[in-house]
């Protein structure tokens, strides 16, 4: 009995040891940034597999939630600057960022503040990749990508972009006049894995593709295409084991995968053994040429680091770019004016019915400012996680214009905080509006960051801001977007359906989660 009773005390003092470790750990955690307000919590925002905010117990800050509140809880912090002070995993401090200065500051300085490689670690799933590497190997890997990324390589992407948009006018909508697209990702998502296979992969694949798969193989490459890239997230969550033997969606997966992976190496083997190289900028191509180029054998990839690659750019850049595209499409349905006044920028340069061309790319400005105003209000990738490798300082500001300076010890997280740095209502003018011609006058270039920047910024920006400008130029210069309209909606307010069509959810980016559009032949 006795004894019993000493374990318990022992047991329950052990307890209360730990838990005033913690405390005061937690304490320390956030004098060691004078205290800064911003979010208190048991867990970090690390815990990724606890996206949610529950107030006390997580931030949730790599949720949705952190782009429906947007400046929101600066705004209540009171600063530019927020802290996040949490208990597990360890008592650390996360800084997060909506000071343009500041975050110039920290994106253009690679050494001071790399990437935290935890988030990124997933991805190495795919093999060996730009987007999952720090310091020397990063230097390396973007030494021998970057160049794929070429001016005739965006060329590429417009020219197929354009016939790619002409083939689903003409063999898929046909004659119709009006076409209903209950969920406009089905849209979306079918054009940007269009782009990606030929500007990508260098195989054009066309809306009406017939399903039978090349001698060898047992699923077409579309088809391969298309799972893989909608099911990434099966890939970075399972091993491969469990895959192959899992439910019938996780085998269909695995099989796409594998035999992706075996067109990879046919492509490979093929430009490897060719005779004559064909001169041909799709980025896969371009990777492999410049690979081989490589004599010196501690550069060069291997053919898994390249297909890891290859497959970063899918993840990178191939949700994202359709997801945008969807928002785009869903702002203008809801913005009728705002519509009419980019269908007549576009007229003013194809006044006839003809082909634009990529030479012309700088006239569309508008087309490219409707762009930049979905990636404002809508930026797919909504943090930007950073760690400080030396003791700093952040100089920021409040609303009245008053300096404080925080102190930012060794270690400290730094997330760059997309949505509060797009909706700082120091910089931008009535941030909830959709108004795209702000771009067309001089913006606040630094308090817009959709594609991060700096060394490590989106090496794809060419890429997508080509195939975007390119699809909304020649959709709205044919078809008129409008929002569905459903009977059951037919008393909303507009806030409400504005909210109904732009409501939200992340899978590895975020998507509108239903809209239905309607697009009429203009
Ligand atoms: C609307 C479309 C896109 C957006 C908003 C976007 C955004 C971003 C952002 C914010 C980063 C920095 C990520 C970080 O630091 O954690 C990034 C990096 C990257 N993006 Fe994009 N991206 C887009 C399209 C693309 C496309 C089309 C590709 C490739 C075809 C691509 C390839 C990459 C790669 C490889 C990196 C890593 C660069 C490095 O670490 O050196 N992205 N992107
Ligand atoms: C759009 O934003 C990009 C930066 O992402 C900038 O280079 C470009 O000039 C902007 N253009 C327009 C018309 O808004
Ligand atoms: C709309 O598309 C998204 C993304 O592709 C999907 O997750 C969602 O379930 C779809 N919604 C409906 C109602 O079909």
């Amino acid at each position: 009995m006795l004894e019993d009773n000493r374990s318990v005390l022992l047991a329950a003092l052990v307890l209360a040891m730990f838990l005033l470790r913690k405390l005061l750990d937690f304490r320390r955690a956030a004098a060691s940034v004078t205290n800064l307000p911003g979010f208190r919590t048991l867990f970090s925002d690390r815990f990724v597999w606890f996206p949610y905010r529950v107030d006390g117990i997580s931030p949730g800050l790599q949720s949705e939630i952190n782009l429906y509140r947007k400046y929101q809880d600066f705004e209540e912090a009171g600063w530019d600057i927020m802290a996040g002070v949490s208990v597990f995993p360890t008592s650390e401090v996360t800084l997060y960022l909506a000071d343009p200065a500041v975050i110039k500051d920290v994106i253009g300085a690679r050494a001071r503040f790399p990437k935290p490689m935890g988030p990124y670690k997933v991805l190495l799933a795919f093999g060996p990749n730009l987007v999952a590497s720090e310091g020397e190997e990063w230097k390396r890997q973007r030494r021998l990508v970057a160049p794929a990324f070429s001016e005739k390589n965006n060329k590429l992407v417009w020219d197929e972009t354009v016939r790619i948009m002409h083939d689903l006018f003409d063999n898929v909508w046909g004659k119709e006049d009006t076409v209903v697209i209950d969920n406009i990702t089905d849209l979306t998502v079918p054009i940007t894995l269009l782009v990606i296979g030929v500007a990508g992969f260098g195989r054009r694949i066309t809306w009406n593709e017939d399903a039978v798969a090349p001698p060898g193989h047992t699923i077409t490459f579309k088809d391969a295409l298309n799972v893989v890239s909608r099911n990434l997230f099966l890939q970075v969550l399972f091993p491969h084991w469990l895959l192959k033997w899992g439910t019938p969606s996780m085998r269909r997966f695995h099989a796409s995968y594998t035999e992706l992976g075996h067109y990879m190496q046919e492509m490979i083997d093929a430009r490897r053994s060719a005779e004559v190289k064909e001169e041909r900028h799709d980025l896969f191509s371009s990777l492999l040429d410049a690979n081989e180029g490589l004599i010196d054998s501690g550069e060069k990839l291997s053919d898994i680091g390249l297909m890891g690659n290859v497959f970063i750019f899918m993840v990178a850049g191939y949700e994202t770019s359709a997801h945008t595209l969807a928002y785009a499409f869903i702002l203008l349905a809801l913005y009728p004016d705002e519509q009419e006044k980019l269908y007549q920028a576009i007229k003013a340069t194809l006044s006839d019915d003809r082909t634009p061309e990529y030479h012309e790319f700088s006239s569309f400005a508008y087309s490219m400012a409707v762009f930049n105003e979905t990636l404002r209000l809508f930026p797919p990738v909504i943090t930007i996680p950073k760690q400080s490798a030396e003791d700093a300082s952040f100089t920021t500001t409040n609303a009245a214009g008053e300096k404080r300076t925080v102190p930012v010890p060794k270690g400290t997280y730094v997330t760059v905080h997309t949505p509060g740095l797009h909706n700082n209502p120091k910089y931008w003018a009535d941030p909830d509006a959709f108004r795209p011609s702000r771009f067309l006058t001089d913006y606040p270039r630094d308090a817009f960051l959709p594609f991060s920047g700096g060394p490590r910024g989106c090496i794809g920006r060419g890429f997508t801001e080509t195939e975007s400008i390119a699809v909304l130029t020649v959709l709205i210069s044919r078809y008129r977007v409008e929002v569905r309209d459903e009977p059951q909606f037919a008393g909303e307010s507009f806030a409400q359906r504005r909210a109904r069509l732009l409501r939200s959810k992340l899978s590895l980016t975020l998507f509108p989660e239903r809209a239905p559009l309607v697009f009429k032949r203009r």
